[in-house]
Parts: C-alpha cells; sequence; structure tokens
C-alpha cells in the first residue's frame, strides 16, 4: 500500500483529501504545525474512514525536523497543502509569508531530492492569474503580477518546483483551485475559520448562524449581470478527489512532462448575489447583507475552462452548488 505524505493534512482541504486517500487504500502520514488546524480534526477523520492516519506534528520551517521524518518513514508521494493562505494578511506580514511558504517548500524538495522521493503534488490557487484578459481561464492564460505576497508566494513555488524538476527525477503536478466550498457529507470535517472568516463561504453561514449580525457584499458596482462579482465555487470533496487522480497520474507514470498545471473548477462562474439567494433557497434562511464597497485586490471574474483537467486529468467536478452550500450550512449548524 503506497505511503502518501499530507502536509497540512488536519487542514481545511488537506483533511478532505485525507479522507479520499485513505477510502482510495492509501496509506496516510500528516505533518501539521496547528498554526490553522486543530488536533481534534485527526479523530474526525478517524470516524469517517475507520483509519487513524499517523500524525507528526511538524513545522516545516523546522528543517531537521523535515528530514528526519523522511529519514524514518518510507515516502512514496507528497501532497503539500501546508502554508499561510490569508490574501490580507499577508499583504501586511509579507515576511511571515514568504518565510512560511517558500522556504518550507525548499526544506521539503530538499528532504524529497535526498530520499528519493519523486511523486510531488503542490496546491496552487487561481490567483496566479490575477484578473484574466479571457473568460473561462486556461492553464495557458498568462500568469499575473501577483496582488499580494500571498498570491506571489504561490507563483515563486511553482518556479521552484519547475526548477526542481529540471535537474532531478522529482515530478511535480500543481493544482491551481478556484474557489473550494462546502464540507464532508458527514459534516464531521468542514471549514474552520480562525477568527472574522475572509471567505464568503464561512462568513455567510456564520451569520446564518446569528454568529456575525450581517454580511457585507464587497461591491455591487462589477461590470457583470448583477453587479457583483464572479467566481468558480468548487465542492471540496470534488477538489480532495482531483489530488488523487492527479497522484495516482504520477505514481502510475502517466504524466507527459515532470512539471504539469491543472486547473480545478467547476467551469461555472455564480455572482456573490447568486451564492446569496442560492444559500437562502437550501438553507431556508433569510440572510442579512448590505452592500458595500469593493474590497481593494479583488477581481471581476474567474471562472475554469475545464477542458484540460477533464480530457488529460480524467477529472471533472460533479457536485453543485447547492450541495455545496448545503454541506456548507449542515456543517456550520453541527459546529
Ligand atoms: C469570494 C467573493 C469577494 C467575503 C481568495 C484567494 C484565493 C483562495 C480563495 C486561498 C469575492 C466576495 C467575500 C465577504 C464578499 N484563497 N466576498 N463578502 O477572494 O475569490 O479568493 O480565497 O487559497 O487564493 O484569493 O475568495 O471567498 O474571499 O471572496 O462579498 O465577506 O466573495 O469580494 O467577490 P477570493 P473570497
Amino acid at each position: 500500500m503506497a505511503k502518501i505524505l499530507v502536509t497540512g493534512g488536519l487542514g481545511y482541504i488537506g483533511s478532505h483529501t485525507v479522507v479520499e486517500l485513505q477510502q482510495q487504500g492509501f496509506e496516510v502520514v500528516i505533518i501539521d504545525n496547528l498554526s490553522n488546524s486543530k488536533i481534534e480534526v485527526l479523530d474526525n477523520i478517524t470516524t469517517i474512514t475507520n483509519t487513524k492516519p499517523d500524525f507528526n506534528k511538524i513545522d516545516l520551517k523546522e528543517k531537521n525536523a523535515v528530514f528526519n521524518l523522511f529519514e524514518t518513514t518510507k515516502i512514496d508521494g507528497v501532497i503539500h497543502f501546508a502554508a499561510s493562505k490569508a490574501v490580507g494578511e499577508s499583504v501586511e506580514l509579507p515576511l511571515v509569508y514568504y518565510e512560511n511558504n517558500i522556504n518550507t517548500l525548499v526544506y521539503l524538495l530538499q528532504a524529497m531530492e535526498k530520499y528519493n522521493v519523486q511523486n510531488f503534488i503542490f496546491s496552487s490557487s487561481c490567483t496566479v492569474y490575477g484578473q484574466a484578459d479571457e473568460l473561462p481561464i486556461t492553464e495557458k492564460a498568462p500568469i499575473k503580477p501577483a496582488e499580494s505576497p500571498y498570491g506571489n508566494t504561490k507563483q515563486i513555488g511553482e518556479e521552484i518546483i519547475t526548477d526542481a524538476t529540471k535537474v532531478s527525477n522529482l515530478k511535480a503536478i500543481a493544482l491551481r483551485y478556484f474557489n473550494p466550498i462546502g464540507a464532508h457529507p458527514s459534516a464531521k470535517i468542514g471549514e474552520l475559520p480562525i477568527g472574522v472568516p475572509q471567505n464568503l463561504i464561512p462568513f455567510v453561514t456564520q451569520t446564518a448562524a446569528g454568529i456575525r449580525k450581517q454580511l457585507s457584499v464587497f461591491g455591487d458596482d462589477y461590470p457583470t449581470k448583477d453587479g457583483t462579482a464572479i467566481r468558480d465555487y468548487i465542492h471540496v470533496v470534488d477538489l480532495a478527489k482531483a489530488h488523487i487522480v492527479a497522484l495516482n497520474r504520477l505514481l502510475q507514470h502517466k504524466n507527459k512532462s515532470n512539471f504539469e498545471v491543472f486547473n480545478l473548477g467547476t467551469g461555472k462562474g455564480n455572482s456573490v448575489l447568486e451564492v446569496i439567494k442560492t444559500f437562502e433557497k437550501v438553507s431556508e434562511k433569510k440572510l442579512n447583507y448590505k452592500i458595500t464597497e469593493r474590497r481593494a485586490g479583488d477581481i471581476t471574474a474567474a471562472y475554469a475552462n475545464t477542458n484540460f483537467a477533464n480530457n488529460e486529468l480524467g477529472w471533472k467536478a460533479k457536485l453543485s452548488l447547492e450541495e455545496a452550500l448545503a454541506s456548507a450550512w449542515k456543517w456550520q449548524q453541527q459546529l
């Protein structure tokens, strides 16, 4: 049974991916420093799969600890989620973001090189495209100058991986996520934002739960059908499944080059107001919101051209916006 190291495996997307890995017969080793996740997630994963993943509380900034793990554990592949991901925070704390997202990637790749671990899946983001000139967005869309240090760490990360694959037998796939939302249907795992949620859906569900007084819709003067910004909201379970498809592509040597990139989205764009209306329908709750100014750095619209992921990777998102929002609400209600 292949053993897969999942960094950030107790986080939002990481935990959903661990569940899918275990359910597809992989043995899982999780590294997480618990800076943006809770140890209870380990038991919640175990409740879903009846198999407790191996867990190591390690901070990837501790180079020796990273090397020691590879020294003592035979790893067949790595899925790398562990990183800081708050766009706004990255503007205020750029050096924290460059240290935590870049140094750790280098240490991980150095350890993989030393211990001859060849298969690497990297958590990237559609944020690398900025406001794309053409919609839907393909993998060939130009990379735009990053609007935040967070986005820059994803761009730099992809460049580091590209260079590393040129001089070693490392094979890598970068998965550029659009907007991950929702929770596992069991409602045992889901998004656990710490403090005031930055992302739309946790703010929506916390407002519906009465934790937040009112949702602010950041701008209704965008050049879109209803004036609010458009995004490609993808169910986190669909997203998690894509990681296993990508991992198998490498394990089965089906990759066409040693660094491949795939956009992971549904291919559909929804505006903020459409999301609100859909949430009200699935939750049967009226959402208290008001229109406010645009948020700095936000783009008008982004949604994926899914042809390459569908035809080359062999993966397609199956779950609807309704299902994703219903799962997010079910998760919020049990919190
Ligand atoms: C979605 C839409 C907001 C909150 C970011 C990162 C991306 C990835 C996902 C990490 C936008 C609007 C939001 C609110 C609102 N992060 N909004 N009121 O900005 O598309 O993407 O998160 O990997 O890399 O860039 O996601 O959920 O913050 O916003 O009106 O309280 O909802 O303006 O149009 P975003 P988001």
